[in-house]
């Protein structure tokens, strides 16, 4: 049986972008090889295709980038093993919520940022897989998302806005909630603060701005860790960087 019969089988045009460009990524993947498993709904389905190969027989041993990831990964008996354990990654492949020509990612809409970054930057490569709707001419139109520690969350959010009055617009900064009444939690038990930029200009010192402040655990600036990425849209694929 062909591994492909055992995917899903995504049904709006979207999904199927989606798809299509985590399934070019999984072309890249060779058996021995260690991977990051990314978190989101593209990355969904590259973790969904690679289960259906180890079903197969392909060898690789991940890391999950999410408790999702992980739960979804283990479903597809697809081998695991901690990042202390590996040290270094062959690869990582992931979704984001928006790119630019350079490869600069803001990633976080999912939550799932800090332990995105960690496993990116254990990593040899990186691809980024997404719809081509991600692909923005400056970043910034997506919230920033930013994990803070719960202690004293409110006096984190007050020194961000501070560190970043003269490069940010006066667009909210507001705690991300989950179900119910409570913050939304991230999976390191974080709050998340999405920062409406508009427009991010100069992304290497906003990022040092943000880490200068104490109780910011990490921001979805992702700079200098893709090294390709994939993009599905209505005309095929488009690929950026070295695959
Ligand atoms: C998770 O924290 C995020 O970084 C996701 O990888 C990113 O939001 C892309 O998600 P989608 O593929 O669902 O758009």
């Amino acid at each position: 049986m062909s591994w492909k019969t055992r995917i899903l089988q995504p049904d709006t045009a979207v999904e199927k972008m989606k798809q299509k460009a985590a399934l070019r990524a999984l072309e890249e993947v060779r058996d021995g090889m260690k991977l990051g498993l990314g978190t989101g709904s593209t990355a969904r389905y590259f973790v969904d295709g690679l289960g259906a190969q180890v079903a197969e027989g392909l060898a690789v041993v991940c890391v999950p980038t999410s408790e999702a990831t992980r739960a979804q990964a283990e479903g597809l008996g697809i081998p695991l093993a901690s990042l202390d354990a590996l040290q270094r990654l062959d690869l990582t492949v992931d979704g984001a919520d928006e790119l630019d020509a350079d490869l600069r990612l803001i990633k976080g809409g999912g939550g799932a940022l800090l332990r995105e970054k960690i496993v990116a930057a254990a990593s040899d490569k990186m691809i980024v897989i997404a719809d081509d709707t991600k692909l923005v001419a400056t970043l910034g139109a997506f919230d920033l998302p930013v994990e803070v520690n719960a202690f004293s969350h409110g006096a984190t959010a007050a020194a961000m806005d501070a560190a970043l009055a003269t490069t940010r617009n006066a667009g909210p900064m507001a705690l991300r909630m989950g179900d119910g009444d409570s913050p939304f939690l991230t999976d390191g038990g974080h709050y998340i603060y999405d920062i409406a930029l508009g427009t991010i200009n100069d992304p290497e010192a906003l990022a040092q701005a943000l880490l200068n402040v104490p109780g910011v655990v990490e921001h979805g600036l992702f700079l200098g860790y893709a090294t390709a990425a994939v993009l599905a849209g209505e005309d095929g694929l488009q690929e950026m960087g070295t695959l």
